[in-house]
Protein backbone atom coordinates (compact mmCIF):
# COMPACT_ATOMS: atom_id res chain seq x y z
CA UNK A 1 0.00 0.00 0.00
CA UNK A 2 1.76 2.83 -0.72
CA UNK A 3 1.89 5.71 1.14
CA UNK A 4 3.59 9.44 0.67
CA UNK A 5 4.10 12.02 3.32
CA UNK A 6 3.19 15.73 3.05
CA UNK A 7 6.37 17.04 5.09
CA UNK A 8 5.23 20.55 6.54
CA UNK A 9 6.33 20.14 10.22
CA UNK A 10 3.46 20.15 12.67
CA UNK A 11 1.17 20.44 9.34
CA UNK A 12 2.55 16.82 8.32
CA UNK A 13 0.32 14.27 6.63
CA UNK A 14 -0.05 11.43 5.41
CA UNK A 15 -1.55 10.05 1.78
CA UNK A 16 -2.70 6.98 1.33
CA UNK A 17 -3.43 5.14 -1.99
CA UNK A 18 -4.74 1.93 -2.55
CA UNK A 19 -8.00 -0.06 -2.91
CA UNK A 20 -11.28 -0.87 -0.56
CA UNK A 21 -9.50 1.76 2.09
CA UNK A 22 -12.84 3.42 2.77
CA UNK A 23 -14.15 0.65 4.16
CA UNK A 24 -11.11 -0.66 6.40
CA UNK A 25 -11.38 1.51 9.76
CA UNK A 26 -7.19 0.82 10.37
CA UNK A 27 -7.04 4.18 7.93
CA UNK A 28 -8.56 6.57 10.49
CA UNK A 29 -6.89 7.95 13.30
CA UNK A 30 -7.86 6.87 16.96
CA UNK A 31 -8.72 10.84 17.64
CA UNK A 32 -11.69 10.31 15.67
CA UNK A 33 -13.07 8.13 18.80
CA UNK A 34 -16.12 9.24 20.42
CA UNK A 35 -16.43 12.93 18.38
CA UNK A 36 -18.96 13.75 16.07
CA UNK A 37 -17.65 13.83 12.54
CA UNK A 38 -19.60 15.50 9.43
CA UNK A 39 -18.85 13.86 6.39
CA UNK A 40 -19.90 16.61 3.68
CA UNK A 41 -20.94 14.75 0.16
CA UNK A 42 -23.04 15.80 -2.45
CA UNK A 43 -25.90 13.55 -3.95
CA UNK A 44 -23.93 11.87 -6.47
CA UNK A 45 -21.76 10.28 -4.38
CA UNK A 46 -23.15 9.61 -1.45
CA UNK A 47 -25.39 7.06 -2.69
CA UNK A 48 -22.26 5.58 -3.83
CA UNK A 49 -19.98 5.47 -0.61
CA UNK A 50 -21.96 7.42 2.00
CA UNK A 51 -22.78 4.08 3.58
CA UNK A 52 -19.19 2.33 3.32
CA UNK A 53 -17.43 5.44 5.05
CA UNK A 54 -19.80 5.81 8.02
CA UNK A 55 -19.68 2.59 8.78
CA UNK A 56 -15.95 2.54 9.13
CA UNK A 57 -16.38 5.75 11.04
CA UNK A 58 -18.85 3.88 13.49
CA UNK A 59 -16.57 0.98 13.50
CA UNK A 60 -13.56 3.62 14.33
CA UNK A 61 -16.25 4.78 17.52
CA UNK A 62 -16.91 8.07 15.88
CA UNK A 63 -20.26 9.71 16.16
CA UNK A 64 -20.73 10.35 11.73
CA UNK A 65 -23.83 12.58 10.32
CA UNK A 66 -23.99 13.44 6.73
CA UNK A 67 -24.17 17.05 5.08
CA UNK A 68 -25.35 16.17 1.50
CA UNK A 69 -24.68 19.28 -0.84
CA UNK A 70 -26.14 19.93 -4.42
CA UNK A 71 -23.60 18.34 -7.10
CA UNK A 72 -21.88 20.59 -9.32
CA UNK A 73 -19.33 23.66 -9.76
CA UNK A 74 -22.05 25.88 -10.19
CA UNK A 75 -22.81 25.04 -6.72
CA UNK A 76 -19.31 25.74 -5.47
CA UNK A 77 -20.50 28.97 -3.38
CA UNK A 78 -21.39 30.86 0.14
CA UNK A 79 -25.32 29.36 -0.18
CA UNK A 80 -23.79 25.79 -0.38
CA UNK A 81 -20.89 26.64 2.24
CA UNK A 82 -23.72 28.07 4.61
CA UNK A 83 -25.20 24.70 4.47
CA UNK A 84 -22.30 22.85 5.99
CA UNK A 85 -21.98 25.63 8.87
CA UNK A 86 -25.74 25.30 9.40
CA UNK A 87 -25.21 21.10 10.10
CA UNK A 88 -22.12 21.91 12.06
CA UNK A 89 -23.50 24.05 14.65
CA UNK A 90 -26.99 22.14 14.71
CA UNK A 91 -24.76 18.83 15.25
CA UNK A 92 -22.98 20.98 18.05
CA UNK A 93 -18.88 20.34 16.10
CA UNK A 94 -16.33 21.57 18.08
CA UNK A 95 -12.73 23.10 16.91
CA UNK A 96 -11.81 19.51 18.13
CA UNK A 97 -14.51 17.97 15.64
CA UNK A 98 -13.55 16.54 12.21
CA UNK A 99 -15.26 17.60 8.47
CA UNK A 100 -14.75 14.59 6.08
CA UNK A 101 -14.71 15.73 2.58
CA UNK A 102 -15.99 12.93 0.46
CA UNK A 103 -16.45 13.51 -3.24
CA UNK A 104 -14.47 15.01 -5.98
CA UNK A 105 -12.56 18.72 -5.63
CA UNK A 106 -15.25 20.45 -5.26
CA UNK A 107 -16.12 19.00 -2.16
CA UNK A 108 -12.67 19.09 -1.24
CA UNK A 109 -12.53 22.38 -1.53
CA UNK A 110 -15.58 23.73 -0.09
CA UNK A 111 -15.28 20.97 2.81
CA UNK A 112 -11.83 22.06 3.10
CA UNK A 113 -12.82 25.70 2.93
CA UNK A 114 -15.77 25.04 5.66
CA UNK A 115 -13.53 23.45 8.12
CA UNK A 116 -11.19 26.04 7.92
CA UNK A 117 -13.59 28.73 8.85
CA UNK A 118 -15.35 26.76 11.34
CA UNK A 119 -14.02 28.19 14.57
CA UNK A 120 -11.42 29.44 13.10
CA UNK A 121 -10.00 26.11 11.52
CA UNK A 122 -11.37 22.17 12.46
CA UNK A 123 -9.48 18.77 11.73
CA UNK A 124 -10.56 17.53 8.20
CA UNK A 125 -9.78 14.60 6.29
CA UNK A 126 -9.56 14.11 2.39
CA UNK A 127 -11.37 11.43 0.88
CA UNK A 128 -11.15 11.86 -2.96
CA UNK A 129 -13.38 10.28 -5.64
CA UNK A 130 -12.37 11.37 -8.31
CA UNK A 131 -8.94 11.24 -10.65
CA UNK A 132 -8.47 14.88 -10.73
CA UNK A 133 -9.12 15.24 -6.29
CA UNK A 134 -6.57 12.16 -6.36
CA UNK A 135 -3.82 13.68 -8.10
CA UNK A 136 -4.18 16.75 -7.10
CA UNK A 137 -7.15 19.07 -5.31
CA UNK A 138 -7.28 16.73 -2.59
CA UNK A 139 -3.48 17.41 -1.31
CA UNK A 140 -2.15 20.80 -0.34
CA UNK A 141 -4.52 22.49 1.58
CA UNK A 142 -5.94 25.43 -1.20
CA UNK A 143 -9.26 25.06 -0.35
CA UNK A 144 -11.75 28.01 -1.90
CA UNK A 145 -15.40 28.66 -3.38
CA UNK A 146 -15.61 30.68 -6.16
CA UNK A 147 -17.04 34.42 -7.12
CA UNK A 148 -18.97 35.45 -10.38
CA UNK A 149 -15.89 37.34 -11.18
CA UNK A 150 -13.64 34.62 -10.63
CA UNK A 151 -13.04 31.19 -10.18
CA UNK A 152 -11.34 30.20 -6.63
CA UNK A 153 -11.07 33.60 -5.41
CA UNK A 154 -12.14 33.17 -2.03
CA UNK A 155 -10.72 30.83 -0.17
CA UNK A 156 -7.66 29.79 2.61
CA UNK A 157 -5.17 27.53 3.20
CA UNK A 158 -6.03 25.31 5.44
CA UNK A 159 -4.63 21.53 5.22
CA UNK A 160 -6.09 18.36 5.60
CA UNK A 161 -4.56 16.06 8.79
CA UNK A 162 -5.38 12.98 6.18
CA UNK A 163 -5.62 11.73 2.17
CA UNK A 164 -7.40 8.53 1.49
CA UNK A 165 -7.57 7.92 -1.84
CA UNK A 166 -9.16 4.56 -2.51
CA UNK A 167 -8.59 3.81 -6.32
CA UNK A 168 -11.44 1.66 -6.32
CA UNK A 169 -13.86 4.53 -6.30
CA UNK A 170 -12.93 4.92 -9.74
CA UNK A 171 -14.99 2.31 -11.25
CA UNK A 172 -18.10 4.84 -11.03
CA UNK A 173 -16.38 7.77 -12.30
CA UNK A 174 -17.58 8.92 -15.91
CA UNK A 175 -15.50 8.76 -18.64
CA UNK A 176 -15.34 12.85 -19.26
CA UNK A 177 -14.71 13.49 -15.53
CA UNK A 178 -11.86 10.75 -15.79
CA UNK A 179 -10.39 12.60 -18.77
CA UNK A 180 -10.38 15.69 -16.79
CA UNK A 181 -8.47 14.35 -13.90
CA UNK A 182 -5.88 12.70 -16.53
CA UNK A 183 -4.82 16.95 -17.77
CA UNK A 184 -3.89 17.50 -13.78
CA UNK A 185 -1.80 13.87 -14.30
CA UNK A 186 -0.16 15.23 -17.77
CA UNK A 187 0.60 18.29 -16.02
CA UNK A 188 3.29 16.74 -13.31
CA UNK A 189 5.06 15.64 -16.66
CA UNK A 190 4.95 19.01 -18.53
CA UNK A 191 6.32 21.15 -15.35
CA UNK A 192 9.06 19.18 -13.73
CA UNK A 193 9.36 15.14 -14.99
CA UNK A 194 10.12 14.54 -18.80
CA UNK A 195 10.65 11.07 -17.63
CA UNK A 196 7.10 10.81 -16.64
CA UNK A 197 5.51 12.52 -19.64
CA UNK A 198 7.15 10.04 -21.78
CA UNK A 199 6.13 7.01 -19.67
CA UNK A 200 2.26 8.68 -19.37
CA UNK A 201 2.71 8.79 -23.39
CA UNK A 202 4.38 4.92 -23.45
CA UNK A 203 1.15 3.55 -20.76
CA UNK A 204 -1.52 5.95 -22.00
CA UNK A 205 -3.97 3.46 -23.81
CA UNK A 206 -3.68 1.56 -20.86
CA UNK A 207 -4.37 4.41 -18.52
CA UNK A 208 -7.53 5.36 -20.24
CA UNK A 209 -8.94 1.59 -19.64
CA UNK A 210 -8.28 2.26 -16.13
CA UNK A 211 -6.07 -0.46 -15.71
CA UNK A 212 -5.36 -1.25 -12.32
CA UNK A 213 -1.35 -1.33 -11.85
CA UNK A 214 -0.24 1.82 -14.16
CA UNK A 215 -3.01 3.63 -12.60
CA UNK A 216 -1.99 3.44 -9.69
CA UNK A 217 1.61 4.28 -10.35
CA UNK A 218 0.31 7.11 -12.15
CA UNK A 219 -1.35 8.67 -9.07
CA UNK A 220 1.23 7.47 -6.75
CA UNK A 221 3.59 9.52 -8.69
CA UNK A 222 1.70 12.38 -9.26
CA UNK A 223 0.83 12.47 -5.46
CA UNK A 224 4.74 12.55 -4.97
CA UNK A 225 5.10 15.36 -7.32
CA UNK A 226 2.04 17.64 -5.75
CA UNK A 227 3.49 16.63 -1.99
CA UNK A 228 7.47 17.64 -3.04
CA UNK A 229 6.01 21.08 -4.56
CA UNK A 230 3.75 21.62 -1.50
CA UNK A 231 6.65 21.10 1.05
CA UNK A 232 8.99 23.74 -0.74
CA UNK A 233 6.35 26.06 -1.03
CA UNK A 234 3.41 25.64 0.58
CA UNK A 235 1.69 29.04 0.43
CA UNK A 236 2.65 29.62 -3.06
CA UNK A 237 5.11 32.05 -2.62
CA UNK A 238 7.47 30.54 -5.32
CA UNK A 239 7.28 27.04 -6.69
CA UNK A 240 4.33 26.09 -6.26
CA UNK A 241 2.56 28.50 -8.98
CA UNK A 242 4.09 25.85 -11.61
CA UNK A 243 0.76 23.63 -11.03
CA UNK A 244 -0.90 26.94 -12.44
CA UNK A 245 0.38 25.72 -16.16
CA UNK A 246 -3.05 25.82 -18.09
CA UNK A 247 -4.89 27.05 -15.36
CA UNK A 248 -4.69 31.03 -15.95
CA UNK A 249 -6.10 30.53 -19.30
CA UNK A 250 -8.31 27.65 -18.14
CA UNK A 251 -9.85 29.95 -15.37
CA UNK A 252 -10.66 32.21 -18.12
CA UNK A 253 -12.92 29.30 -20.32
CA UNK A 254 -14.46 28.11 -16.87
CA UNK A 255 -15.49 31.73 -16.03
CA UNK A 256 -16.37 32.70 -19.28
CA UNK A 257 -18.49 30.24 -20.28
CA UNK A 258 -20.31 29.93 -16.70
CA UNK A 259 -19.02 27.48 -14.22
CA UNK A 260 -19.40 23.53 -15.12
CA UNK A 261 -20.11 24.00 -18.75
CA UNK A 262 -16.66 22.78 -19.47
CA UNK A 263 -14.64 20.89 -16.74
CA UNK A 264 -12.03 22.76 -14.70
CA UNK A 265 -9.72 19.53 -16.88
CA UNK A 266 -10.90 20.21 -19.76
CA UNK A 267 -10.53 23.97 -19.58
CA UNK A 268 -6.99 23.73 -18.15
CA UNK A 269 -5.84 21.07 -21.34
CA UNK A 270 -7.22 24.21 -23.44
CA UNK A 271 -5.25 26.36 -21.44
CA UNK A 272 -2.20 24.58 -21.35
CA UNK A 273 -2.18 24.25 -25.47
CA UNK A 274 -2.20 28.13 -25.03
CA UNK A 275 0.72 28.38 -23.06
CA UNK A 276 2.17 25.78 -24.75
CA UNK A 277 1.80 28.03 -28.34
CA UNK A 278 2.94 31.32 -26.15
CA UNK A 279 5.85 29.07 -25.01
CA UNK A 280 7.01 28.71 -28.69
CA UNK A 281 6.15 32.37 -29.63
CA UNK A 282 8.85 32.94 -27.13
CA UNK A 283 11.30 30.94 -29.01
CA UNK A 284 11.64 27.81 -25.74
CA UNK A 285 8.93 25.06 -27.28
CA UNK A 286 9.56 23.63 -30.77
CA UNK A 287 5.67 23.00 -32.70
CA UNK A 288 6.91 19.39 -32.48
CA UNK A 289 6.74 19.85 -28.64
CA UNK A 290 3.57 21.30 -28.77
CA UNK A 291 2.53 18.62 -31.67
CA UNK A 292 3.68 15.94 -28.74
CA UNK A 293 1.25 17.71 -25.60
CA UNK A 294 -1.46 17.79 -28.79
CA UNK A 295 -0.78 14.18 -29.01
CA UNK A 296 -1.18 13.54 -25.26
CA UNK A 297 -4.16 14.87 -24.79
CA UNK A 298 -6.12 13.80 -27.50
CA UNK A 299 -4.96 10.13 -26.43
CA UNK A 300 -6.40 11.06 -22.78
CA UNK A 301 -9.67 12.39 -24.54
CA UNK A 302 -9.22 15.93 -23.92
CA UNK A 303 -10.04 19.54 -25.76
CA UNK A 304 -7.23 20.32 -27.51
CA UNK A 305 -8.86 23.57 -29.07
CA UNK A 306 -10.51 26.27 -26.63
CA UNK A 307 -13.56 27.73 -26.98
CA UNK A 308 -13.17 31.21 -29.20
CA UNK A 309 -14.46 33.91 -26.42
CA UNK A 310 -12.70 36.34 -28.53
CA UNK A 311 -8.86 37.19 -27.34
CA UNK A 312 -10.55 40.51 -25.34
CA UNK A 313 -12.89 38.82 -23.24
CA UNK A 314 -9.95 36.01 -22.48
CA UNK A 315 -7.69 38.92 -21.45
CA UNK A 316 -10.31 40.41 -19.12
CA UNK A 317 -11.12 37.23 -17.39
CA UNK A 318 -7.23 36.75 -17.01
CA UNK A 319 -6.83 40.08 -15.68
CA UNK A 320 -8.70 38.29 -12.13
CA UNK A 321 -6.44 36.14 -11.84
CA UNK A 322 -4.42 35.61 -8.45
CA UNK A 323 -0.97 35.18 -9.34
CA UNK A 324 -0.99 39.02 -10.83
CA UNK A 325 1.34 41.20 -8.66
CA UNK A 326 1.86 44.89 -8.89
CA UNK A 327 -1.30 44.29 -11.77
CA UNK A 328 1.27 42.55 -14.13
CA UNK A 329 0.14 38.91 -15.63
CA UNK A 330 2.28 36.54 -14.71
CA UNK A 331 2.19 32.86 -16.43
CA UNK A 332 3.40 29.60 -16.22
CA UNK A 333 4.96 28.43 -19.34
CA UNK A 334 7.26 25.88 -20.44
CA UNK A 335 11.26 26.41 -21.41
CA UNK A 336 11.03 22.69 -22.51
CA UNK A 337 8.65 19.53 -21.90
CA UNK A 338 9.53 18.93 -18.15
CA UNK A 339 10.86 22.50 -17.36
CA UNK A 340 7.73 25.29 -16.74
CA UNK A 341 8.47 28.24 -15.67
CA UNK A 342 7.11 31.25 -14.05
CA UNK A 343 7.63 34.70 -16.86
CA UNK A 344 6.07 37.58 -17.19
CA UNK A 345 8.33 37.94 -20.38
CA UNK A 346 5.26 37.47 -22.80
CA UNK A 347 3.45 41.26 -24.57
CA UNK A 348 -0.38 41.44 -24.58
CA UNK A 349 -0.31 40.94 -28.29
CA UNK A 350 1.61 37.56 -27.97
CA UNK A 351 -0.44 36.16 -25.64
CA UNK A 352 -3.88 37.34 -27.62
CA UNK A 353 -2.21 35.68 -30.50
CA UNK A 354 -1.66 32.38 -28.56
CA UNK A 355 -4.86 32.56 -27.56
CA UNK A 356 -6.68 33.05 -31.35
CA UNK A 357 -4.58 30.42 -32.93
CA UNK A 358 -6.04 27.90 -30.20
CA UNK A 359 -9.09 28.85 -29.90
CA UNK A 360 -10.02 29.99 -33.22
CA UNK A 361 -11.47 27.22 -35.00
CA UNK A 362 -13.86 26.70 -31.88
CA UNK A 363 -17.37 26.30 -30.39
CA UNK A 364 -18.07 25.01 -27.04
CA UNK A 365 -19.14 21.48 -28.10
CA UNK A 366 -16.25 19.33 -26.95
P1 LIG B 1 -16.18 17.51 -9.12
O1 LIG B 1 -15.87 17.58 -7.70
O2 LIG B 1 -17.27 18.38 -9.64
O3 LIG B 1 -16.49 15.98 -9.49
C1 LIG B 1 -16.80 15.69 -10.82
C2 LIG B 1 -18.14 14.93 -10.93
O4 LIG B 1 -17.92 13.57 -10.61
C3 LIG B 1 -19.22 15.43 -10.01
O5 LIG B 1 -20.47 15.32 -10.66
C4 LIG B 1 -19.15 14.42 -8.86
O6 LIG B 1 -20.35 14.32 -8.16
C5 LIG B 1 -18.83 13.17 -9.60
N1 LIG B 1 -18.13 12.14 -8.84
C6 LIG B 1 -17.16 12.30 -7.94
N2 LIG B 1 -16.64 11.12 -7.59
C7 LIG B 1 -17.33 10.17 -8.28
C8 LIG B 1 -17.25 8.77 -8.35
N3 LIG B 1 -16.31 8.10 -7.70
N4 LIG B 1 -18.12 8.12 -9.15
C9 LIG B 1 -19.05 8.82 -9.85
N5 LIG B 1 -19.14 10.14 -9.86
C10 LIG B 1 -18.28 10.82 -9.07
O7 LIG B 1 -14.88 17.85 -10.01
P2 LIG B 1 -13.34 17.51 -9.85
O8 LIG B 1 -12.82 17.45 -11.22
O9 LIG B 1 -13.09 16.40 -8.93
O10 LIG B 1 -12.76 18.81 -9.13
C11 LIG B 1 -12.78 20.07 -9.77
C12 LIG B 1 -12.68 21.13 -8.70
O11 LIG B 1 -11.45 20.97 -8.01
C13 LIG B 1 -12.69 22.54 -9.25
O12 LIG B 1 -13.58 23.30 -8.49
C14 LIG B 1 -11.27 23.01 -9.06
O13 LIG B 1 -11.19 24.40 -8.86
C15 LIG B 1 -10.84 22.24 -7.86
N6 LIG B 1 -9.39 22.02 -7.76
C16 LIG B 1 -8.80 22.32 -6.58
C17 LIG B 1 -7.45 22.10 -6.42
C18 LIG B 1 -6.79 22.37 -5.11
O14 LIG B 1 -5.57 22.31 -5.02
N7 LIG B 1 -7.54 22.63 -4.07
C19 LIG B 1 -6.69 21.56 -7.48
C20 LIG B 1 -7.34 21.26 -8.66
C21 LIG B 1 -8.70 21.49 -8.79
N1 LIG C 1 -3.70 22.89 -7.81
C1 LIG C 1 -2.77 23.94 -7.58
C2 LIG C 1 -2.16 23.94 -6.24
O1 LIG C 1 -2.49 23.12 -5.41
O2 LIG C 1 -1.33 24.75 -5.95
Amino acid sequence: MPTVDVALGERAYSIHIGRGLLSDPAYLPARLSGQPVAVVSNETVAPLYLQTVHESLLAAGAKPFAVILPDGEAHKNWQTLNRIFDALLKQHCERGSTLVALGGGVIGDMGGFAAACYQRGMNFIQMPTTLLAQVDASVGGKTAINHPLGKNMIGAFHQPSLVLVDIDTLATLPQREFSAGMAEVIKYGLIRDADFLHWLEANMSRLMARDEIPLAEAIYRACRHKAEIVAADERERGGRALLNLGHTFGHAIETGLGYGVWLHGEAVAAGTLMAARLSTLLGWLSTADVARIERLFAAAVLPVRAPALGAERYLQLMRHDKKIQDGRLRLILMKSLGEAVVSETASEAQIAEAIRECSQKLTTDL
